[in-house]
């Protein structure tokens, strides 16, 4: 019994080490991803629109608000419903924009003009961090 409860307490352990690391986002590393995956359609430029919104100062904006973008009406209404980007929020959100949406809307049928959608979860996090030092 002994041996079992330490086997599961390593296990256990190797599982917080694992999600401790997951955890620990990268700025730097989000920067070269946010140069691979979002200059496409993004800039973190103050002000400077492209196929997307400029994502300058994001962190701690409320949601649909860069001045001189043409946001779907989902995100408009997310903003009023009280969606401030946080790093919490643009990791899941960048996972499946449109499903977020729908979420904080409630709307089933909420649009998102961002169909891109991001994967790997450490990436996000990351990416997320890096957007956090663009302000
Ligand atoms: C193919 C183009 C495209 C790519 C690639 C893309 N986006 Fe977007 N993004 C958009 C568009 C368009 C919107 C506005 C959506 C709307 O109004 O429906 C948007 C909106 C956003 C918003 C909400 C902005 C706000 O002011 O509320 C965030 C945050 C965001 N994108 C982050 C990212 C990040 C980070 C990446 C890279 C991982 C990325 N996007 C990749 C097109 C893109």
């Amino acid at each position: 019994m002994f041996k079992a409860s330490s086997i599961a307490l390593g296990a256990l352990c190797a599982m917080l080490v694992a999600s401790s690391q997951a955890v620990a986002a990268d700025a730097a590393n989000g920067e070269a991803a946010f140069k691979k995956r979002c200059v496409a359609c993004h800039t973190v430029e103050k002000g400077k629109n492209k196929v997307g919104p400029s994502l300058f100062g994001i962190v701690g904006k409320k949601a649909g608000t860069a001045e001189g973008f043409k946001y779907s009406a989902s995100y408009v209404e997310a903003g009023s419903k009280g969606l401030n980007w946080t790093e919490d929020k643009i990791v899941p959100y960048l996972q499946d924009p449109k499903d977020f949406m729908e979420k904080v809307t409630g709307n089933p049928k909420a649009k998102s003009k961002m169909v891109f959608k991001l994967k790997p979860e450490n990436e996000r996090q990351d990416i997320a961090a890096y957007l956090a030092t663009v302000k």
